[in-house]
Parts: C-alpha cells; sequence; structure tokens
C-alpha cells in the first residue's frame, strides 16, 4: 500500500495528482489543502475509500504537525512519497526594479518566498519522521523552469522575479536535505511539470501585461522544441513527473530536472 502525501491539492497540478495516484486502488493518498471545504474538485473525490483530505497551509507548521499525525495514525507512523507541489507565482509582469515602490517588492518576496521555500521545507520537516519510516522515501518538489539560471540567461526572461528567484532556492534547498540524508536512502527531486493549463497560467487582463505575456512566450520559444502546442493539461505533466519520480533512485538525490527527466528540456 503505498502512501503519498500531496501538499497543496485544493486544484491545478496539486488535485491532478491526487486524482491519478488515488486511480490506483493499492494506493494511499493524502491531500492536502489550506481550505479543503472550498476545493471542489477535490470533495469530488473524497468518497474514495483510498483518498484522506486534510487541512493544512504549507506555511503553518502547526497545521502541518497536526497533517502528519493524522497520516501516521491511518499509515501506522509511515509515509512512503511526499509531493511538495503548493506554490504562488506572485508578480508575474513586474522586474526587478519596477515595483511599485521598494514596499511592494518587499511584500512580494516574502509572500512567494513564506510559500515556495519555506512551505516546501516546513512540509518536509513534518513528514520526515513519516518518510524515514517509509519504504520509499522520496520527496518530489514542483520548482519552475523559471529558476533555471542556465534557460533564463538564454532566453532573455526578465519578469516574475519573485517566482523565478525562489524557484531557483528551491533546488538548493532539495541539495541540502540530499546531503544531510544521503546514507540513509532517499530521494530529494526538485521538478518543473513544463507548462500547464492551470490557474497560474492563466493569461493577463491589463493590455501592459498581455504584452509583456506575449514578450515571455516568444522568449519560451527560443527553446520550446519545434512544434510545441503550448500549455498541457495537468494529467499529463503528472503521469509524466511520476514516471520521472519512479525511475530516480538515491544516485539522483538533489537533482532539479524536467518532466521529461533532464535538465533544460522543460517545454513539450
Ligand atoms: N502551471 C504551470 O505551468 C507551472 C509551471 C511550472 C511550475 N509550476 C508549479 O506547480 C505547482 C502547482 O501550480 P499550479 O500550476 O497547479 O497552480 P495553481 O492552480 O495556482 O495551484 C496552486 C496550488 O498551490 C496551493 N497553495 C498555495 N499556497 C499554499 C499554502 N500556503 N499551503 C497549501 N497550499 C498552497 C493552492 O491552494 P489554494 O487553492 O488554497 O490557493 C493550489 O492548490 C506550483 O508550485 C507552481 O509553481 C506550475
Amino acid at each position: 500500500m503505498p502512501s503519498y502525501v500531496i501538499a497543496g491539492a485544493s486544484r491545478g497540478i496539486g488535485l491532478g495528482f491526487v486524482e491519478h495516484i488515488a486511480a490506483t486502488p493499492e494506493n494511499t493518498v493524502f491531500a492536502l489543502a489550506r481550505n479543503p471545504d472550498g476545493a471542489k474538485g477535490l470533495q469530488a473525490l473524497a468518497g474514495k475509500p483510498n483518498v484522506h483530505i486534510l487541512k493544512a497551509d504549507m506555511t503553518d507548521p502547526t497545521s502541518l504537525q497536526a497533517a502528519a499525525d493524522a497520516v501516521a495514525a491511518v499509515t501506522g507512523g509511515k509515509l512512503d512519497v511526499l509531493v511538495n507541489n503548493g506554490g504562488i507565482a506572485g508578480e508575474s509582469w513586474r522586474t526587478l526594479d519596477d515595483y511599485a515602490s521598494p514596499q511592494a517588492l518587499i511584500e512580494d518576496f516574502r509572500s512567494v518566498f513564506d510559500t515556495n521555500v519555506l512551505g516546501g521545507i516546513l512540509t518536509t520537516n513534518a513528514f520526515l519522521p513519516l518518510l524515514r519510516k517509509g519504504e520509499r522515501k522520496k520527496v518530489l518538489s514542483i520548482g519552475s523552469g523559471q529558476g533555471d539560471t542556465t534557460s533564463i540567461l538564454e532566453i532573455g526572461q526578465k519578469y516574475s522575479p519573485s517566482y523565478a528567484v525562489t524557484k531557483s532556492a528551491m533546488e538548493m534547498v532539495g541539495v541540502k536535505y540530499a546531503v544531510k540524508y544521503k546514507d540513509e536512502g532517499f530521494t530529494f527531486l526538485t521538478i518543473c511539470p513544463g507548462p500547464v493549463k492551470t490557474d497560474m497560467a492563466t493569461p493577463p487582463t491589463d493590455p501592459e501585461d498581455q504584452k509583456r505575456a506575449k514578450e515571455v512566450w516568444e522568449s519560451f520559444a527560443k527553446i520550446a522544441p519545434p512544434g510545441w502546442k503550448g500549455p498541457m493539461e495537468p494529467v499529463e505533466s503528472v503521469r509524466k513527473m511520476l514516471d520521472v519520480l519512479d525511475h530516480t533512485t538515491p544516485a539522483d538525490s538533489g537533482k532539479f530536472v524536467s518532466h521529461k527527466g533532464t535538465r533544460g528540456d522543460w517545454f513539450g
């Protein structure tokens, strides 16, 4: 009975993980959401015997500990796989030097760092005791190619500063855990899901932001494969990411890869 925790499972890719994993009856899935009652897609899965919905905010250690205790009560204290999925985009159409004010920049960076970086660390720490007793010992953190310095230099993408900086930091978080747990059979993987049709990928409505969004998509085209058809459905991305995870071993711990299992190949 492999057990999975999906943190940030209310919608989008996180919900896709829950749906896909729960489709295999032998799996047990714990879906963590900060507002489960308001998550329609998640509630539609509530009747499945292998789905457990828990309330937890990735930035709130108390709620994470309560969720870890609830998981332990079902699994006998073990967990096989943790997916740190929850994340926020922050100010997608700003550059580092054109926020309305220094305070606006500070607030954006702090809130995005809290969720994307500290959220992943706090969630991992809450479930580490269970993962240590699990068989697979795998932690999948959902990063982004926007955090890959080489690709960003290559395509010349200056927007989404707080998001890109935090997604870059997530790679180092994975490396630090990989180093610490090197001899315990753990695999910490940071993975980009590829461009996916979710709320986060919704086009802007402001005309100036639309121009910037067009610029961004043109920059993506510089490294997208010829004939690339645009963002995929969550289920397709989830299937590919889980396939990558299934093929990784502790020798891969600390890597930052795409949904295809390679670095730099962020599209398709
Ligand atoms: N879509 C893409 O093209 C793409 C590309 C690269 C990387 N990603 C990454 O993929 C992950 C999922 O994004 P998505 O595209 O599915 O976006 P989304 O539809 O906006 O969903 C974001 C999810 O994160 C949850 N979340 C945010 N803050 C949280 C917190 N403090 N605690 C718990 N959950 C929290 C949200 O919950 P609420 O409903 O409570 O807000 C929601 O379930 C993110 O890490 C994102 O950066 C997405």
